[in-house]
């Protein structure tokens, strides 16, 4: 299959999945996710060992996309939010392990999307973080939910509450990212990485991944569900068209 804005490629057994919409520094829309979703149910058909997850160009995902949200309703924003919770699930229950390839910007449901891999690789000039706050919105693809696990408590609630971006170097000294490697290094070291994976014993690898996976699941279920409704239920507000509004318009914001 081939898709618009995703590419799926192969060498061997390691599938690499590509968000490719650089214009838009690889903000995902609707046509997106909805590729990334047959991308990685192809990858799963096909029997990846190890898939990475990297982005177009100069970015990762510079986010959701904001022009596509700005007008959203809160129906709207449910639906959107529950599309970008099925894709991070996705990731997160492919049963290969995932290696996100952190290659530039990593913002909002970027660093939600990174937040699902199972190991995060960064470019030294990678800006990670979740700047919705700033947006009059929360983070609505599982960062409320992921980023504690990942990044621990302080630095999940600093980041969210802050709209904090942080550098490559940052991100590893609070644990949201594994390594960092130089720009130019990113590619092979992430190839790397998963091709020592592909090379472990498959069933053995996927069942430690279950098995971690189930660790965190208890109550993240419930966490989600309520991600999705104070996601949606700001929709609509003042914050939300402001802020989204002062993003599309190049100013900044003025909350209430
Ligand atoms: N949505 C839509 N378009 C976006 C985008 C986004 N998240 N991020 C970047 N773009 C677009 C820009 O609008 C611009 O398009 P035009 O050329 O048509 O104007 C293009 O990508 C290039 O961006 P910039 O000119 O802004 O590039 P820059 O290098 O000056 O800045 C940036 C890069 C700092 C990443 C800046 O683009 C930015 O702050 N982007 C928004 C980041 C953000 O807030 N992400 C979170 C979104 S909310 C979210 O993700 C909610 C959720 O949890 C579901």
């Amino acid at each position: 299959m081939s898709w618009e804005t995703v590419t799926l490629e192969w060498d061997g057994d390691v599938a690499t999945l590509t968000i490719d919409r650089p214009d838009a520094l690889n903000a995902l829309n609707v046509e997106t996710l909805e590729a990334m979703q047959e991308a990685l149910a192809e990858a799963k058909r096909e029997d990846a060992r190890a898939l990475v997850l990297t982005g177009a160009g100069n970015a990762f995902i510079a986010g959701a996309d904001i022009k596509y949200m700005q007008d959203l309703s809160t129906e709207e924003a449910l639906e959107w939010g529950e599309l970008g919770h099925a894709v991070a699930d996705a990731i997160e229950a492919f049963p290969a392990p995932v290696v996100a390839a952190i290659n530039g910007f990593a913002l909002g449901g970027g660093c939600e999307m990174a937040a699902a891999c199972d190991l995060r690789v960064a470019a030294e000039s990678a800006v990670i973080g979740q700047p919705e706050i700033d947006l009059g919105i929360v983070p609505g693809f599982g960062g409320t939910q992921r980023l504690p696990e990942v990044a621990g408590e302080e630095a999940a609630r600093r980041i969210i509450y802050l709209g904090q971006r942080l550098d490559a170097e940052t991100a590893a000294e609070v644990g949201l990212v594994g390594e960092v490697v130089g720009d130019d290094e990113l590619d092979a070291r992430a190839s790397d990485l998963a091709a020592e994976l592909a090379e472990k014993p498959a069933l053995a690898l996927r069942g430690a991944k279950r098995a971690m996976n189930q660790r965190a699941e208890g109550s993240k279920e419930a966490g989600l569900g309520y991600e999705r409704e104070v996601f949606a239920g700001l929709f609509g507000t003042h914050d939300q068209r402001e802020g989204m509004e002062a993003f599309v318009e190049d100013r900044d914001p003025s909350f209430k």
